[in-house]
């Protein structure tokens, strides 16, 4: 199949909200910037980012501060948040949220008419900015708003299968239309990743179909960068337990933030046993693992989940502070929260491993490469605060858009070999062949390994066993089925491109998992239930040169001295072992 060249400065690949504020830093640099996304303009996984988005305002609390962000951030963490990267998103967020404003996002505000802040769990103040719960639909559509009158372009269904590296320079990237199956090699003199994470790979998840599947991970390591602590994935505690179909979607912690109670089967409130001082409004970790041991305990309701009660709040106040939550329940199970508790159980939310980037820049070590977002590393180390991706992704996105085009100014859009572009188009047609899988059944098969083998709690048999079970996975993606269709269009293509994709990214998942012999936040082992001092250090994913996966590890850059004094301040017990 012919493959059409399309050049421009800048190439975007991912259509959220990292990826829309790099295109709009670039733009407004005087660069040509083209975003390319798989899904449709203002449908990224972005709009699923529900409670909040954290920056210190203090128009709540006016006592907060950066520096108490940054010791928050790094403490939950617990150590392996890259110090220098914390602070440039503490500082940087309350600018991302004036762009926001001057963008239009309608936040919620005080009756003074400032831009309203609610609690998020472990958050000493109160930081997150919201728009109800549907706060990121609202950064998403003011960015795009933006990008749109800056006439920036959007290109949808496009898969993106390599980047163009040689010599260890990015070139750009070759993707071709879901649809239509067309292909392009998009050429830039730099380009920005911002595909987001891997959690739809887990059986329970609160992403939807076909996006969050590790493939800009892949991507990345494939063209020889590093990715870090990929075992550190982030499980939300509350979940969706029924209809079959909505298991996984979404609880927003802002149901807790606005003073949701958790409940097991026995009416008690047992986060009390968990963290007494804190409750519901623990880290996501230690409430995830509570509700997680109640539930396998044998504490939990008939769908398998334990209870979250708002229904002490009224209807009006429901209405208003969580109406999509409202909505969310009465549509999918006919349940009025302002009456009747929701069931709820984790569900695998975020990743918090990824591409390895420099902190000021988010490039990576292959010129003219950058990632921003979910898809990278550094922020959140062990344990994510709710509210500081959303903040992530325009601090980073605008970082990451400024320092492409200062890598685009210096060396503008230069053409790979034809070569690279060939090799790059053979390697997809190979892809396509008739095959006795089936796609989906794959994709199934491999989410039940990753919750089974890499769920809430790991041990290492389940990891050694999870592993082959990949391996014998990936023989019979080479069998599958992929013959585009006019139905599907070329839907089989992409799904076998992300099947390819997870299996790379469970690996290196599960390798991470299994080298971190200790429990660290959101990473919880059977076998090893304490932190481990020694492995206060980054877990790196590179390929070596027969293409197999190497981990290693690297110590976590030490917190300046400045900072030292306030994370002594705010210093709380950083116990590993959650379960009693
Ligand atoms: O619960 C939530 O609303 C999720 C927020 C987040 O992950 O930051």
């Amino acid at each position: 199949m012919e493959t059409r060249t399309h050049m421009i400065d800048i190439l975007v690949i991912g259509a959220g909200a990292a990826g829309i504020r790099a295109a709009i830093a670039a733009h407004e640099a005087g660069q040509k910037v083209l975003v390319i996304g798989k899904s449709i303009k203002r449908d990224a996984h972005t709009v699923l980012a529900a409670g909040g988005i954290n920056a210190v305002l203090g128009t709540v609390d006016p006592q907060d501060s950066w520096q108490q962000h940054f010791a928050d951030t790094f403490i939950e963490s617990y150590n392996l948040a890259d110090p220098r990267t914390v602070e440039l998103m503490v500082k940087e967020a309350p600018r991302a949220i004036a762009e926001l404003e001057s963008y239009g996002m309608p936040f919620a505000r005080t009756a003074e008419g400032k831009i309203d802040q609610r609690y998020f769990g472990a958050h000493k103040y109160r930081r997150t900015c919201y728009v109800g719960d549907s706060t990121g639909r609202a950064v998403l559509y003011a960015l795009a708003d933006r990008a749109d009158a800056l006439g920036i372009t959007v290109l949808e269904h496009q898969y993106v299968t390599r980047l163009l590296v040689e010599g260890g320079v990015c070139f750009g990237a070759l993707a071709f239309d879901i649809n239509t199956g067309e292909r392009t090699a998009f050429l830039a003199a730099s380009t920005v990743l911002a595909t987001g994470g891997h959690t739809r790979l887990w059986r329970r998840s609160s992403s939807r179909a076909d996006e969050n599947t590790g493939d800009g991970m892949a991507l990345a390591l494939r063209a020889g960068a590093q990715l870090s602590d990929m075992e550190l994935v982030q499980f939300h505690p509350t979940g969706m337990v029924a209809p079959e179909s909505m298991v996984g979607t979404l609880v927003t912690e802002a149901v807790r933030g606005e003073g949701g109670r958790l409940y097991n089967a026995l009416g008690e409130r047992f986060m009390e046993k968990y963290d007494p001082e804190r409750m519901e409004l623990s880290t996501r970790d230690r409430v995830a693992l509570a509700n997680y041991t109640e539930i396998i305990e044998g504490r939990g309701g008939p769908n398998g989940g334990i209870f979250l009660d708002i229904s002490h709040r009224t209807k009006e106040y429901i209405l208003q502070k969580l109406p999509r939550m409202y909505q969310q329940f009465m549509d999918a199970q006919n349940l009025d929260i302002s009456q009747k508790p929701m069931e709820v159980a984790p569900t695998a939310h975020y990743s918090m491993g990824g591409v390895v980037v420099e902190p000021d820049t988010h490039g990576t070590p292959i010129a003219g490469l950058y990632a921003a977002g979910e898809v990278t590393s550094g922020l959140h180390g062990a344990n994510r605060l709710g509210g500081n991706s959303l903040a992530e992704t325009v601090v980073f996105g605008r970082r990451a858009g400024e320092a492409a085009t200062a890598y685009a100014q210096r060396n503008p859009a230069a053409r790979p070999a034809n070569a690279l572009i060939d090799a790059a188009s053979d390697e997809l047609s190979a892809v396509i062949r008739t095959g006795t899988e089936h796609g989906r059944a794959l994709e199934r098969d491999l989410r039940e390994v990753m919750w089974e083998h890499c769920g809430v709690v790991r041990d290492e048999r389940r990891l050694t066993t999870g592993i082959a079970k990949l391996q014998a996975l990936a023989e019979r993606v080479e069998r599958m089925n992929v013959q585009p269709n006019n139905d599907d269009g070329f839907r089989s293509l992409a799904l076998a491109m992300d099947l390819r994709a997870a299996l790379v990214t469970s690996e290196a998942t599960m390798r991470g998992a299994l080298l971190r012999r200790e429990s660290r936040g959101a990473h919880q082992r059977y076998d090893y239930p304490e932190l481990d001092n020694a492995l206060t250090a980054n877990i790196l994913i590179s390929l070596n040169a027969n293409g197999q996966q190497a981990v290693t590890t690297k110590p976590v850059d030490a917190v300046s001295e400045e900072l030292h004094g306030y994370l002594a301040e705010a210093q709380i017990a950083l116990e590993g072992r959650l379960l009693e």
